[in-house]
């Protein structure tokens, strides 16, 4: 089960070590589970009742956008006080290194100086000491600093959280490879969460095994609690509206589930997350600087559109044969239905019906971890955007998907087939 972490310990182990990772920040509040749920169902009516759409209110949208990008819900507490990224940052994470474990700067954030002293090499991109003046112009996609300035004029980096824009959100490289203007909801598949976390001081050897195994792109949102190594694909965080099943396993019938859960149990803000499904109950903070949040942040990923293909990425006379075997002889179309690609608002699938099961590296199946135990029909719009595909990125490009689905599901498509349908899946 533990193949990829070879010296790591026997399973009950391992889960008790993972307790010990996250520490005093996370305790129990069976109590709270209840006013959760009467807060959600308020939630619901007054949103149902209101009959209006927020994503129409320009300021809401421009609040949520503004929690995506920056908002930490208190997060410090876990990255800065228990693992002292803020040590790390500031003695071995220069803008060289920092890109390379794929880390992204706003280009729009920086000044015209320290634009032209990038370009003219005077800026140092290889000393701590420019991350730490990225970070205070806020100029670091999705990590969030505070830099405090001393009499003598030296900044130093005493506080750092995370914000969602650090896994859900890309540059388009306008200015060099990793700087440019924001992308939101696209997915950071260059980012390597592990690699990030394991530089932390204060993991065990075992702990930062699981952390490195997983590499660029992916991350275990589960792993801090079931103690089970088997990382997903970050996806997309766009595409989103009018699908009421959130998650790769359909956990959260709207998209604030899945914010609250993460916001709480993985990036470590401070409020509270219960799933009587799986158990997991997680309370962080004496305070709850997430729920208050939710509606407006859920309000500004509803308008997070799918990217269209770029012109030329396809050829149109074959991408309209590809749709007949889409809609034919590939029976895609019995899933894939819909405006949406998908029917995730009838029904989900048993992992023995999904093509993406057994997971990689003999991880155990990623649906029996999760509250339904199932799989949702993944929605396709932009599809060409966000390799590797399947949750667990089995399938390095758009041909090995169709050649997974061929042979597992013995289709017999012709290559000339095959090769229409990819042409297709590119044009989403
Ligand atoms: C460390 C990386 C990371 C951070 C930070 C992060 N996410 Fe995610 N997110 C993931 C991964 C990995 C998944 C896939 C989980 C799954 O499907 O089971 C995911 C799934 C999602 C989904 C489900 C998408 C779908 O197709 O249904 C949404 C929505 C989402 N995240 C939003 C957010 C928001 C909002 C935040 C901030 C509160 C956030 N994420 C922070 C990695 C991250
Ligand atoms: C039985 C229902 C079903 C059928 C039939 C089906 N799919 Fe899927 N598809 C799924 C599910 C469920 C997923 C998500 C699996 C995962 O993430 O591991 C998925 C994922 C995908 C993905 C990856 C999307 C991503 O975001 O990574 C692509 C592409 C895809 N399917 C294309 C197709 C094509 C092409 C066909 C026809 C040859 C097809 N599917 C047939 C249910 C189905």
């Amino acid at each position: 089960m533990f193949s990829v972490t070879p010296q790591s310990a026997a399973p009950s182990e391992q889960v008790q070590t993972l307790k010990t990772y996250e520490g005093e920040l996370t305790m129990t509040i069976r109590c709270f589970s209840g006013v959760a749920l009467i807060l959600a169902t308020v939630f619901v009516v007054s949103c149902g009742d209101s009959g209006e759409d927020p994503t129409k209110d320009p300021a809401r949208v421009a609040a949520g956008q503004q929690t995506f990008r920056y908002e930490t819900f208190g997060d410090e507490t876990k990255w800065t006080d228990t693992l002292q990224m803020q040590t790390v940052i500031s003695t071995a994470v220069d803008p060289t290194t920092a890109l390379s474990v794929g880390l992204k700067v706003d280009a729009t954030a920086l000044p015209a100086a320290v634009v032209q002293g990038i370009q003219d090499g005077s800026v140092d991109l290889t000393s701590p000491a420019t991350t730490i003046a990225l970070l205070k112009l806020d100029a670091v996609v999705g990590i969030k600093g505070t830099v405090t300035t001393g009499a003598d004029g030296t900044d130093t980096l005493t506080r750092v959280g995370i914000t969602c824009a650090l896994c859900h959100s890309n540059v388009d490289n306008s200015f060099a490879h990793g700087i440019g203007a924001r992308l939101d909801g696209q997915p950071n598949l260059d980012l390597n969460p592990g690699a990030i976390i394991a530089l932390s001081p204060v993991l065990t050897a075992d702990q930062k095994a699981v952390f490195n195994s997983w590499g660029p792109g992916k991350y275990d949102p589960r792993y801090n609690l079931d103690g089970q190594n088997g990382p997903s694909v970050i996806p997309p965080a766009y595409g989103l509206n009018g699908i009421h099943a959130i998650t790769v396993t359909g956990d959260g019938s709207d998209i604030q589930y899945w914010n609250r859960y993460v916001a709480v149990t993985q990036m470590g803000g401070h409020g509270t997350f219960t799933e009587s499904r799986t158990g997991v109950s997680v309370t962080n903070g004496p305070d709850d600087l997430v729920s208050d949040k939710l509606p407006d942040l859920q309000t500004y990923q509803l308008t997070l559109a799918a990217p269209p293909p770029p012109a030329g990425s396809f050829n149109p006379d074959a991408a309209a044969r590809g749709k007949l075997v889409f809609d034919g002889q590939g029976k895609c179309a019995s899933c894939h239905s819909g405006p949406l690609f998908t029917d995730a608002d009838s029904k989900l699938h048993d992992p023995s019906e999904v093509v993406s099961e057994p997971e990689p590296n003999g991880a155990p199946s990623y649906a029996s971890r999760s509250a339904t135990k199932k799989y949702r029909t993944a929605p396709l719009a932009g599809v060409w955007q966000h390799a590797p595909y399947f949750h667990n990125g089995s399938a390095a490009t758009l041909d090995d998907v169709v050649a997974t689905y061929n042979s597992k599901k013995s289709l017999g498509l012709t290559d000339a087939e095959a090769a229409d349908l990819v042409q297709y899946l590119k044009s989403l």
